[in-house]
């Protein structure tokens, strides 16, 4: 099934909007927001206070026609309602850090590293060089966060953004079928968008959101949301120094959709990154966007199976180092 022409697999639809029973609901309450205004909102995918609570006053200027000022007063309204307890004891902190779902990767000296796994209200940035294993670890985690709890997962689907044309369905089905999973229900559960340019990229992002907000509240919501690569087209578009800063702009717009899409519906975002002489693409931008960096480096000759992960980034987590190996159930140590 087509899911309007961007998406190919299967969707649950009837699902209701994921905030539609909490708190965070009834935008029409805000001071300054007539209904048209909300109505403008909710037809950009702004229908709940937790996402105009998280937007800037120039997205909401721009989608309402309302002055910044407005925007302003509307966006400090939504915040008052949708973040009452800004500040928590150090050790709800630490409770609340714990109960985050996290994605097995399927080799414990990865998971170690990461603290359990790749976390979901995140974005996980996985960078190397060519055939370092980016992709075959998205591959692992495309499988594994669709096993259950105690086996890693989360009984989550997938959303794929494929922009190299590396999405492989063969090798999802092998990783499925060594893993004890029913190989097509686990390629149902996986929708892929395939990016033809940077634009289309960040459009892909836009239905992304749609999609999940429509599956939130089904038995398989989205938890894994994989961009494989962000770079790609960015690199082939925009040459030279000239375009740098329109370039940086387009990214940074790209990687807040992803932040936001990370937080509000808790999904563990996956984005691979091109590296060279062990400097990732993207400067400043990426690294301050990412909160988990993953360096992957091949071990060995250019054949072997065994990649070397360094943890440099992580808001609580030391840096280190783990190995695994790319097999026939994924990845393993
Ligand atoms: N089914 C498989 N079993 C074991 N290893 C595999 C399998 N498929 C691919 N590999 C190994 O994975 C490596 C390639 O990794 P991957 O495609 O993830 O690289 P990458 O970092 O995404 O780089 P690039 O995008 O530049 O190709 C190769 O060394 C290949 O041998
Ligand atoms: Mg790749």
């Amino acid at each position: 099934m087509i899911w309007e022409g961007i998406f190919f697999s299967e969707v649950t639809k009837e699902v209701p909007d994921m905030m539609e029973t909490d708190q965070r609901n009834g935008i029409d309450e805000l001071p300054g927001i007539d209904s048209v205004t909300a109505q403008k909102l909710r037809e950009a995918g702004y229908d709940s206070i937790g996402a105009i609570a998280v937007a800037s006053p120039m997205e909401l200027k721009g989608i309402a026609g309302i002055s910044e000022g407005t925007a302003l007063k509307i966006i400090r309204a939504a915040r008052k309602i949708a973040f009452v307890d800004i500040f928590i004891s150090a050790e709800e902190y630490m409770k609340k850090l714990q109960s985050v779902d996290k994605i097995s990767t399927g080799s414990n000296s990865l998971d170690s590293i990461l603290g359990g796994g790749i976390w979901t209200e995140s974005i996980t940035e996985v960078f190397g060089g060519h055939r370092s294993g980016r992709t075959q670890l998205a591959h692992a985690l495309a499988v594994m966060v669709q096993l259950p709890k105690d086996e890693g997962g989360l009984r989550g689907s997938v959303i794929w953004i494929d922009t190299e044309n590396t999405f492989n369905p063969h090798r999802i089905r092998q990783i499925a079928e060594n893993r004890g999973l029913d190989p097509e229900e686990v390629l149902g559960h996986i929708y892929i968008g395939r990016a033809f340019n940077s634009n289309h990229q960040l459009l892909l992002i836009e239905r992304a959101e749609d999609l999940i907000r429509e599956n939130a509240k089904s038995d398989r919501p989205v938890r894994l949301l994989v961009v494989d690569s962000i770079p790609a087209h960015f690199r082939r578009e925009y040459v030279g120094r000239r375009v740098l800063a329109e370039r940086q702009q387009r990214l940074a717009e790209h990687l807040s959709n992803l932040h936001r899409i990370s937080e509000l519906y808790r999904v563990a975002v996956l984005i691979t990154n091109d590296a060279s002489m062990g400097r990732p693409w993207g400067g400043h931008l990426l690294e301050a966007t990412s909160t988990f960096r993953l360096y992957l480096r091949k071990k060995g000759s250019g054949n072997s199976n065994r990649v070397v992960a360094r943890l440099i980034k992580s808001p609580h987590l030391p840096e280190n180092e783990a190995m695994f190996r790319i097999t026939e159930r994924g990845i393993e140590d």
